[in-house]
């Protein structure tokens, strides 16, 4: 499974990408809103950070200004993936780019025959959004397996299922076992996968217990080891 980070915080982006575990990032006008940067500056920060599959969205509401904006934005770097809204307009828009080579992400997804309609547009990516299905008392992560299956039985569909509006690690852990492609996951969400009580106590009484040998330099121990050789 494809680990993105839903963020367009560059230090968020940075320290997660450290930890070795990024391949790719998604941003959305309001994530963007919120950090309050130049627009393609920060995308094409995050794309020399990321060095992988790099959402950006476009504002058009009709395909043609869709399609230019997409054009544009893919020129920022080769990780750009061009987002679109599910709307009849966004799937011909997908259609054109897809024939250009160009990835496109199509993002507000809610239900399987959307998801059918940007599988057979050529889309790159699908993001159903489970968090805010959940929001509305729907079960998200019925919309994932349903999406899953149905491009199960067409392999012929290429594109990857990419489970959005994460809200809790529990949603990661689901999507995973429905056989999502990929999940994008905020900052938060991706930090709190490190937490478990047990880990804690246990490193604890680890260091606790490595007081207790002779010779605490792990280091200078092996390295008189080394040189004794
Ligand atoms: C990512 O591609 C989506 O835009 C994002 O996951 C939406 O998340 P939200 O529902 O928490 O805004």
């Amino acid at each position: 499974m494809k680990l993105f980070i839903d963020t367009a915080n560059l230090a968020e982006i940075r320290e997660a990408h450290s930890w070795g575990v990024i391949d790719g990032c998604t941003t959305n006008p309001s994530l963007i809103a919120r950090e309050g940067g130049d627009f393609v500056a920060t995308i094409h920060e995050i794309c020399e950070i990321v060095q992988g599959p790099v959402s950006a969205e476009v504002i058009a509401q009709d395909a043609a200004g869709m399609v230019r904006e997409g054009r544009l934005l893919a020129q920022i770097s080769p990780h750009v993936v061009i987002k679109v809204p599910l709307l009849p307009e966004g799937i011909k828009a997908t259609a054109i780019m897809a024939a250009e080579n160009i990835p496109v992400n199509v993002t507000l997804c809610f239900q399987a025959g959307q998801a059918l309609m940007a599988a057979k547009a050529g889309a790159a990516y699908i993001s159903p959004f489970v968090g805010r299905l959940d929001d509305i008392s729907a079960d998200g992560m019925e919309l994932i397996r349903q999406i899953v299956a149905i491009y199960d039985n067409y392999p012929a569909l290429q594109t990857e299922v990419l489970s959005a509006s994460i809200r809790h690690p529990e949603h990661l852990i689901q999507s995973a076992l429905a056989g999502a492609h990929v999940a994008t996951v905020p900052f938060k969400v991706l930090r709190q996968l490190f937490d478990h009580p047990l880990t804690d106590k246990g490193n604890a009484a680890f260091l606790r217990d490595w007081e207790k040998v002779p010779d605490t330099d792990i280091i200078g121990q092996v390295e008189r080891w080394l040189a004794a050789r």
